[in-house]
């Protein structure tokens, strides 16, 4: 599913590294799974879980056999934002992450030309709408994840079988697009370091990790392919573990 701070383009990358050596039965587990665009490649035992309780019952509808509409119309897709409680929850996601531009839940209303230009109705609401891609982009990516155990927790109050695989894809806490959300990156890396230590294999994507950290993998994305960056600059994703010995 189309996400902000996505990581499908460097699952093939990163999972290699974070399920190598993974048992047969042992869990894979992700507090932070947002659009599940890495636990969709992932197999066996599984865990998503996401603060976002809109998002987590938009899986759960999916999953469910939940058909997405085909189309939202402008006037729709305000009326979801201003008036929240006439709608489902999980509708609500659709239409908030689905319809509105870069997936992103403030974000306006998504159309492919502008309102005026020729042949713009149909292109805007046709088979290549927004909502249409959106519509069957989760449909397909729905089939990759039965069998997951989607929850609505905060990281901090999810429930981690022992010695799961943790990958932790948080709100980085360098970034313009979460500098309001009060995350709290140092409480954050505490409890990265506690489950390291209660025997999980925890993996970090972030920028930058405090000392006893160190990365195992990183790459330079440009920025218009890292939406969590909000600047024009390029970013170096970094996977980090904890250094136990530090
Ligand atoms: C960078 S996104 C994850 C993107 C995901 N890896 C993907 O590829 O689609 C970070 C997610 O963390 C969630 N989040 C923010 N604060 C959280 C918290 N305290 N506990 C759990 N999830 C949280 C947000 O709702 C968001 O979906």
């Amino acid at each position: 599913m189309k996400y902000m701070g996505s990581k499908n383009r460097i699952a093939s990358e990163i999972l290699p590294i974070i399920l190598e050596g993974r048992k047969p039965e042992q869990w894979y587990v992700e507090p932070f799974a947002g659009g599940c665009n890495l636990i969709d490649k992932v197999d066996g035992n599984r865990i998503a879980s996401d603060s976002n309780e809109h998002l987590i019952e938009l899986f759960r509808a999916l999953d469910k056999g939940w058909q997405p509409p085909d189309f939202v119309s402008e006037d729709l897709f305000k009326e979801v934002k201003t008036c929240p409680d006439l709608f489902s929850l999980h509708f609500i996601a659709f239409v908030r992450f689905g319809c509105s531009f870069g997936s992103d839940w403030n974000g306006g209303y998504a159309r492919n030309v502008k309102k005026d230009a020729p042949g713009a109705e149909i292109l805007n609401s046709g088979a290549k709408s927004y909502c249409r891609q959106s519509k069957n982009n989760m449909l397909r990516q729905i089939e990759s994840l039965r069998g997951v155990r989607f929850e609505n927790r905060a990281y901090s109050n999810l429930y981690i079988p022992d010695n799961s695989i943790v990958y932790c894809d948080p709100p980085y806490a360098e970034t313009t697009q979460y500098a309001q959300s009060g995350f709290d990156s140092g409480a954050f890396w505490q409890w990265a370091r506690d489950k390291s230590l209660e025997g999980h294999s925890v993996f970090v994507s972030e920028y930058t990790a405090p000392e006893d950290f160190y990365p195992v993998w990183e790459k330079e994305i440009p920025s218009s392919l890292n939406n969590q960056t909000g600047s024009s600059k390029k970013a170096t994703e970094k996977l980090f573990v904890f250094n136990d010995i530090y």
